[in-house]
């Protein structure tokens, strides 16, 4: 049976073996584990890590998931959803209001979307320094640069639709993009 809740201490390195092996590196998780360790959510399978999501903070009472891993000998079992729902009830209990995820796409956005997640902007990553007004042609919601890359956040609520990417990326003069997804949450979610 699968149970899902803040991860115990004593799982620590199993998680960070899952966000080695599936996502980034183990940082993400090192460092939630540091800001808000009751937002390192856990799947334990017969008492074994084979799940973790957690957190990065947003703006306001916005939260972003920063990774969400499955062990992939459990995939496409209904974990990684029921994982990320227990997320975000201690989310929600910790009194954000709204989560943010970015999707460099393929089946994981899929995996959003059927957990309810919905599309609200674009992050294009732009070779160089782009000024704050940005490309025209888009709606730019937010710049960020750094160093020899920047970062420009478009409004759409376009998702996964292959042309509006293209259009996106074309428009920024964008080398790659992710879909950002947002879902509320309540105290209650
Ligand atoms: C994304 C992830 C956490 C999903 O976990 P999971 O336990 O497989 O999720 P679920 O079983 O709840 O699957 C939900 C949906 O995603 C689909 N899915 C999951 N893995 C898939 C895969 N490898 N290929 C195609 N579809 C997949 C499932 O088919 C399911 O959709 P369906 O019910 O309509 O068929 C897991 O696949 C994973 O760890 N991926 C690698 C890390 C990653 O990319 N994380 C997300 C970025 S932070």
């Amino acid at each position: 049976m699968i149970v899902c809740g803040r991860l115990a201490e004593v799982g620590l390195d199993a998680a960070r073996r899952l966000a080695v092996e599936y996502l980034h590196g183990a940082e993400g998780v090192d460092r939630c584990w540091a800001w808000r360790p009751d937002l390192v959510v856990s799947a334990l399978l017969g008492g074994q890590v084979v799940g973790v999501c957690f957190a990065s903070p947003g703006f306001g009472t916005g939260i972003v998931v920063d990774g969400i891993a499955v062990d992939g000998n459990f995939a496409g079992r209904g974990i990684g959803s029921k994982l990320l729902s227990a997320w975000e009830v201690a989310a929600g209990a910790a009194g954000f209001t709204e989560v943010t995820v970015g999707s460099a796409g393929g089946y994981v956005e899929h995996f959003y979307e059927k957990n309810g997640y919905r599309p609200v902007e674009y992050c294009v990553t732009v070779p160089g320094v782009v000024g704050v007004d940005g490309p025209g042609g888009v709606e730019i919601t937010r710049v960020r640069v750094y160093g020899d890359f920047s970062l420009v956040n478009i409004a759409s609520t376009n998702g996964r639709d292959p042309d509006a990417k293209a259009a996106a990326l074309a428009a920024c003069g964008g080398t790659h993009l992710s879909v950002i997804y947002a879902k509320s949450l309540s105290p209650m979610s």
